[in-house]
C-alpha cells in the first residue's frame, strides 16, 4: 500500500494506492492563502502540517488496515514556496508562494549578478520563482535572512516534519532558479547570486529515489509500523505527470488548478526562454518537461465567486452545458502578474466590453473564456518550441466543469481526455513515485496512461468565434500594459 500526498494551494489530498496501482480511498483538507499586501501571498507551513495529519486522519478512519500497510509515502507540491528555517528547523516567517509577485525588481538584481542566469537555469527569472524571494528577504528583512540555516520547498518541509531529513527532488528543485537544470545539480553561480551557499539547499534526490523513512513517533501517530520509505516525490505539475503517465517525449496535458499548467514531457533538457517558457526536470531520472504557466485558472472563477458570493460551481452550472460562442465581455486573468508567455509581475487583470446588459452569466462566461485564451498563450508558446500537441489529457479541481473544458478545447482546437480520477493527479503521482521508490520497478512501466473517463471534443460551430475572439484577445495586453502596471 502506498500514500501520496499533493501539497496544493487550496487544498491537501491524500490518496491511497494498492500495489496494482488500485484507488482505494482519498482524503481533502482545505488550505487558506493570506494576503497581507496587495501582491502578496503567503501561508503558514504549520497549517500544510496540519492539513497533512487531517489528511492522514481522515484516510485511517475509512481504511485502516490498508494505513497500517503503507509500505511507502511520495510528496507532490506546489513549486516555488521559500520555507525559510533556522539553525534549529524553526520555521522563520510565513512561506513566501509560487503565486506572489512582490520580487520582480529581485529578478532584474539577479541578471546583473549573473548575466548568465538564463543559460545555467534555461529559465527566466519570475518572481514566482525561490531565488528572487530570497533576495527580496535579504533586502527587507536582513535579521531573518541572516538566520537562515535552510531554504526548503513547501512539500521538503513536510519530508523535514516527516523524516528529521534535508531533502528535495530535480522537478522541484528545477523550479528555485539555483538548479543547473541540464546537470541537475545545485549551481554555486546561482546560490552566490543571492548571497546563499550549498549549506543552505537541501540534498537532491531524483523523484523516484529514496529520501529517507518516517520516525519513529509519526509511524505511531499515523498507524504505520512499516515505518514507510518518503520517495523523493515532485512538484505538483510534474507529480501530476506520473499520475497520468505523460512521461515519454511528447507526452502532454493540461492542468487546470490554482494555476493552469500547459505541460510536455522532454527526454532532453529544451530551454525556451523566449515566451517564459519553463524548462525543468522531470520527476523521474534522465528526462525534462517544458511547461507554460498562467497564474490564475481556478483562483480566477474563485475570485469571481468571492466578489459574488457565489460558490463557483454554481456561478459556472448556470452557463449550462452547450457553448455557442464567446462572452462579449474580455477578461483578461492577470490577478497575480502572469508568468507565460508575458512574464509579467507587475500586470493586473481587466475586463474588457462590459456594457449595461453584461451580467453575472456574461462576467463568468467572460472569466472561464480569459483562462482559456491565456492557455492558448502557453499553448502557442510551447508549439512554437517545437511542441505538436493534437490531443491533451486536463487533470485539476477545474475539470468538475464540463463547459470550461468545452472552452478549452475548442479555444486550443484539440479534444481533451478527461482521464478517470484527474483531480487527484498529483497525489496520485506521489503514490506511484513511493511505490518506485519502495520496491525499484523500473518508472516507465509504473506510469501507464490512466482509463479516460470521457472526451471533451472542440465545439466546431464556435470555432470561428473563438478564434476571432482569441485575436482581440491578444491585443489587449500590449495595449494596457502601461496602463495597468501596479
Ligand atoms: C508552477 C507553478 C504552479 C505551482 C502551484 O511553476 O508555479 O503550478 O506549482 O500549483
Amino acid at each position: 500500500m502506498y500514500l501520496g500526498l499533493d501539497f496544493g494551494t487550496s487544498s491537501v489530498k491524500g490518496v491511497l494506492m494498492d500495489d496494482h496501482q488500485k484507488l482505494i480511498a482519498t482524503a481533502t483538507s482545505p488550505l487558506k492563502v493570506s494576503r497581507p499586501h496587495p501582491g502578496w501571498s503567503e501561508q503558514n507551513p504549520e497549517s500544510w502540517w496540519k492539513a497533512a495529519n487531517l489528511v492522514v486522519a481522515a484516510l485511517r478512519k475509512a481504511k485502516p488496515k490498508a494505513v497500517a500497510a503503507v509500505k511507502g509515502i511520495g510528496m507532490s507540491g506546489q513549486q516555488h514556496g521559500a520555507t525559510l528555517i533556522d539553525k534549529n528547523g524553526k520555521v522563520l516567517r510565513p512561506c513566501i508562494l509560487w503565486n506572489d509577485a512582490r520580487s520582480f525588481v529581485e529578478c532584474e538584481d539577479i541578471l546583473k549578478a549573473c548575466p548568465n542566469a538564463k543559460a545555467i537555469t534555461g529559465n527566466i527569472p519570475l518572481a514566482g520563482f525561490t531565488a528572487p524571494k530570497l533576495l527580496w528577504v535579504k533586502k527587507h528583512e536582513p535579521e531573518i535572512f541572516s538566520q537562515i540555516a535552510k531554504v526548503l520547498l513547501p512539500k521538503d518541509y513536510i519530508r523535514f516534519r516527516m523524516t528529521g531529513t534535508y531533502g528535495s527532488d530535480m522537478s522541484d528543485a528545477a523550479g528555485t532558479y539555483w538548479l543547473d537544470v541540464a546537470k541537475r545539480d545545485w549551481s554555486d553561480t546561482m546560490l552566490s547570486a543571492t548571497g546563499l551557499r550549498r549549506e543552505h539547499m537541501p540534498e537532491l534526490f531524483e523523484g523516484t529515489d529514496v529520501t529517507g523513512r518516517i520516525t519513529e513517533k509519526l509511524a505511531k501517530a499515523w498507524g504505520m509500523p512499516l515505518m514507510p520509505v518518503v520517495a523523493g516525490g515532485g512538484g505538483d505539475n510534474a507529480s501530476a505527470a506520473v499520475g497520468i503517465g505523460a512521461v515519454k517525449d511528447g507526452q502532454a496535458f493540461v492542468s487546470l488548478g490554482t494555476s493552469g499548467v500547459m505541460f510536455v514531457s522532454n527526454k532532453k533538457f529544451s530551454p525556451n526562454t523566449a515566451r517564459a517558457v519553463h524548462a525543468f526536470c522531470h520527476a523521474v531520472p534522465n528526462t525534462w518537461h517544458q511547461m507554460g504557466v498562467i497564474l490564475s485558472a481556478t483562483a480566477s472563477i474563485e475570485w469571481l465567486a468571492g466578489v459574488l458570493k457565489t460558490p463557483a460551481p454554481k456561478l459556472t452550472a448556470a452557463l449550462g452545458k452547450k457553448l455557442e460562442g464567446p462572452s462579449s465581455v474580455l477578461f483578461l486573468p492577470y490577478l497575480s502578474g502572469e508568468r507565460t508567455p508575458v512574464g509579467d509581475s507587475q500586470i493586473r487583470g481587466a475586463f474588457l466590453g462590459l456594457a449595461h446588459e453584461s451580467d453575472v452569466n456574461e462576467m463568468t462566461h467572460a472569466v472561464l473564456d480569459g483562462v482559456a485564451f491565456a492557455l492558448r498563450d502557453s499553448f502557442e508558446a510551447l508549439n512554437a518550441a517545437g511542441a505538436d500537441v493534437k490531443r491533451l489529457m486536463a487533470v485539476g479541481g477545474g475539470t468538475h466543469s464540463e463547459i470550461w473544458l468545452k472552452i478549452i478545447a475548442t479555444v486550443l482546437g484539440v479534444p481533451i481526455d478527461l482521464p478517470v480520477a484527474g483531480d487527484v493527479g498529483g497525489a496520485f503521482g506521489g503514490a506511484r513515485l513511493a511505490m518506485i521508490a519502495a520496491t525499484g520497478q523500473d518508472f516507465k512501466a509504473v506510469c501507464t496512461p490512466p482509463k479516460i473517463a470521457k472526451t471533451i471534443m472542440p465545439e466546431t460551430k464556435a470555432t470561428a468565434a473563438y478564434a476571432a475572439a482569441y485575436q482581440t484577445y491578444t491585443k489587449i495586453y500590449p495595449a494596457i500594459k502601461g496602463l495597468s502596471h501596479v
